[in-house]
């Protein structure tokens, strides 16, 4: 044995070892300039989009009575025709609640009852998915969500979270801010695992931000280290959620400049502030109506972050669209407010107009 066979014998275990490292097929899209090493390497397996569940029977036809003159109590979907509204119970039943049935939400004595609170959720949800569908196109477009996105076919969503417990601050550790703590929801980094609750709960968070303002930062502009590792953490979380290198979004010759980040930075920019919309208007204050069985250690409602709809994919569900066949969850009826709306000051009260 020679030493070229020897080296010829090494290369080939090599390739044998690199070869277990990836199997299969990849595919490769190129996401910036050439050379940038923006491009996006998938593993062709991973890519297997996961079927949708079919419509419980063929899409009625428009027209007919709306919901409002058929039945008792409907606040959200009275203007949708009868038909079209016992054909969403059927889906909604089959995404939430497909081996209880629609008794998981109604007492069957009395379908208008609002006893069960599963029902008060699921109408708050009801307005939550047209909010989504009807105001958020600049993040889902038009393949939309529906109640499936985030449920498939569980009452509670798999993918979900609550505010970490805080700990004792004066234990001999001391408060650790959520540090050495590691969550799914910071990749299981040893990131603040309030990384989520800092930016996806507010709507006035701050803007997720490392690189102090301007070529000369004053003191003032300059950012803590603290929001250094929330955003790490976020972004971490991000690139888990949608399955995807930060080269996705991002050219790593400036993390900040928007001229060289891809199209998806964008997209994720507005996701961020409709993921804050969903949480603080739509489910936190559902945790009134949660059982106490339902709420995290802090007491509160089990929120959505990224990977609630996505499940390390770029585009949830493999970019299928449920919602063609469900309009009733895109029409943008009136809404409830989630908080009354002041009322208008009377004319001529001396209040200036609002500039
Ligand atoms: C996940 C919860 C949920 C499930 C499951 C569900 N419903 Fe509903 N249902 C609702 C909500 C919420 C409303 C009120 C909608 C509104 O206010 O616009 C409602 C209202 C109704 C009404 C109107 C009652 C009235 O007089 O006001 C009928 C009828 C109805 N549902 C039938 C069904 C049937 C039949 C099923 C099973 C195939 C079903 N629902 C399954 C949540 C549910
Ligand atoms: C953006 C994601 C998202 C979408 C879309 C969504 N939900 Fe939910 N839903 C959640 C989360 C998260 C919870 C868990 C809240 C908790 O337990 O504190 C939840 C809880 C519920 C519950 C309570 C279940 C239980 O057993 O406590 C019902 C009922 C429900 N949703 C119905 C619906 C219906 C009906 C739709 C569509 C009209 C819908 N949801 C759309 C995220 C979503
Ligand atoms: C899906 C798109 C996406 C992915 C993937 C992603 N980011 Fe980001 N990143 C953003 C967006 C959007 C912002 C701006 C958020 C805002 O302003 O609210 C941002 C902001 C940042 C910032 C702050 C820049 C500044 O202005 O100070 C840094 C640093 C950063 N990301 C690093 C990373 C790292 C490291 C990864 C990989 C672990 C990553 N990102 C993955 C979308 C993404
Ligand atoms: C309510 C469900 C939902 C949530 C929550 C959600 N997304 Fe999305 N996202 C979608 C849908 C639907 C699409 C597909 C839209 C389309 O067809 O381009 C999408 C697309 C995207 C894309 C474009 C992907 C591509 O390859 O074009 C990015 C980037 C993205 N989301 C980032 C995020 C980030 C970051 C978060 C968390 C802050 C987030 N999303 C939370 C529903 C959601």
């Amino acid at each position: 044995m020679n030493v070229t066979s020897l080296r010829f014998g090494a290369i080939m275990v090599g390739v044998a070892l690199l070869g277990a490292c990836q199997p299969g097929a990849k595919s490769n899209q190129q996401l910036g300039y050439r050379g940038t090493g923006m491009d996006q390497i998938q593993l062709k397996s991973a890519k297997l989009v996961e079927p949708v569940p079919a419509p419980p029977y063929d899409p009625p036809a428009p027209g007919g009575k709306p919901a409002r003159e058929a039945y008792q109590n409907v606040q959200v979907l009275g203007d949708v025709s009868e038909d079209q509204f016992s054909y969403t119970m059927a889906a909604i039943t089959q995404w939430i609640a497909p081996e209880k049935g629609c008794n998981y939400c109604h007492n069957p004595a009395n379908m208008a009852s609002d006893e069960l609170y599963t029902k008060v959720v699921a109408r708050r949800m009801l307005q939550m998915t047209q909010t989504i569908n009807s105001t958020w196109s600049s993040h889902v477009k038009q393949t939309g969500v529906t109640c499936y996105t985030c449920h498939r076919g569980q009452a509670v969503p798999a993918v979900a979270w609550t505010l970490p417990p805080t700990g004792n601050p004066n234990s001999i550790v001391g408060n650790l801010h959520g540090q050495n703590a590691p969550t799914p929801a910071s990749a299981y980094a040893s990131l603040p695992n309030t990384a989520v609750a800092h930016y996806l709960i507010d709507k006035d968070a701050p803007n997720i931000r490392v690189a102090a303002n301007g070529t000369h930062p004053t003191p003032a502009d300059k950012l803590t280290v603290m929001e250094t590792e929330n955003t790490y953490g976020l972004m971490m979380h991000t690139s888990q959620a949608l399955g995807v290198n930060c080269t996705y979004c991002h050219n790593t010759a400036s993390f900040r400049a928007w001229n060289i980040s891809t199209p998806a930075r964008a997209q994720a920019w507005y996701g961020i502030r409709m993921v804050r919309e969903i949480n603080g208007d739509y489910i936190g204050p559902l945790a009134k109506v949660f059982p106490a069985n339902r709420l995290g250690p802090m007491g509160d409602s089990l929120k959505v972050n990224c990977a609630t709809c996505h499940r390390g994919q770029n585009k949830p569900l493999g970019g299928v669209s449920m919602l063609k066949d469900y309009p009733a969850l895109r029409s943008s009826a009136p809404m409830m407010p989630a908080v009354a709306a002041p009322a208008p000051a009377p004319v001529g009260a001396g209040v200036t107009a609002a500039r």
